[in-house]
């Protein structure tokens, strides 16, 4: 009997532009710790380079902490939609973040690249849109002021995502894990942002997802993990790094009618691009 023929992509040179390694289930011990996932199964796979996403004042701390340990690590801080309910004046809350990252000096020390993730979520219930708004609006403003991109997060909120960059022309970034339409997928990228794709791209009822990655210009993809979450197939369901995500290049590559090197090569340019990362990082 023919055994089919099992296809191994390599992971060296990928960057993954959307990660979390501060969160509690990289916290067990040996295997599962973050530490170990970082240099064993990213780091020494040849992932090129990941960007640590906080969600909040206080994990942007271990978010940063953990970026300094890692040459190919770099930090993104903000405060995310779901994470403002729990939190004060939005006001003192921001001003936390701003003060990680206020001077080109700090914004070295900290390997601070990006605002994020912000943004609007209309999925969690019970939600408050104008607190969202709030938080959401006063750090498109940071990101001007410290003339960083941002990374956002649009979850059931694509019409209010949309018209809030809008409203600001002076501020682009990369759409998250983007799970709009084609459309504005194309609106998004003739004003500059980017598109990035996760392990939900290989799930087998994302036909909308592909249809985007079908049409997104190839100087405007990149692709990310959301680790610990969206683990692509075949590892659905599981703890995710972003060892794993040469399962979703490949998706995109297949999705594209292009070869999985040329992904590699067009997406880790991007993010260089996007977030200011050293050519050869
Ligand atoms: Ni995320």
């Amino acid at each position: 009997m023919m055994k089919e023929e099992t296809k191994v992509w390599s992971a060296e040179g990928l960057i993954d532009s959307h990660a979390h390694y501060f969160d509690s289930r990289f916290g067990g011990e040996g295997d599962h710790s973050a530490d170990e996932i970082l240099s064993r199964e990213v780091f020494g796979a040849g992932i090129a380079a990941a960007v640590n996403v906080a969600t909040n004042p206080e994990n942007a701390l271990a978010c940063i902490r953990q970026a300094q340990v890692y040459s190919g690590l770099y930090a993104a801080v903000g405060i995310h939609p779901e994470d403002c309910k729990a939190l004060g004046d939005a006001d003192e809350e921001i001003e936390r973040i701003r003060v990680l990252a206020d001077t080109p000096e700090k914004r070295k020390k900290n390997k601070i690249i990006a605002i994020g993730e912000i943004g609007l979520d209309y999925y969690w219930e019970p939600y408050d849109k104008a607190r969202q708004a709030e938080f959401f609006e006063k750090q498109m403003l940071l990101a001007k002021e410290l003339g960083l991109p941002v990374i956002i997060h649009d979850r059931e909120a694509h019409g209010d995502c949309f018209e809030t960059v809008l409203r600001h022309p002076d501020v682009t970034g990369v759409f998250h894990s983007f799970s709009g339409s084609a459309e504005m997928a194309r609106e998004l990228c003739r004003r500059g942002w980017y598109i990035s794709f996760s392990g939900v791209l290989t799930f087998r009822n994302a036909r909308k997802v592909r249809e985007v990655a079908q049409v997104v210009p190839s100087d405007r993809i990149l692709v990310e993990t959301d680790c610990p979450y969206l683990s692509p197939e075949p590892f659905r369901g599981r703890l995710n790094h972003s060892g794993r995500m040469v399962f979703t290049a490949a998706a995109l590559a297949e999705a594209r009618g292009t070869d999985y090197q040329t992904v590699v090569s067009q997406t880790s340019e991007n993010a260089c691009v996007l977030f200011g990362l050293p050519d050869k990082v």
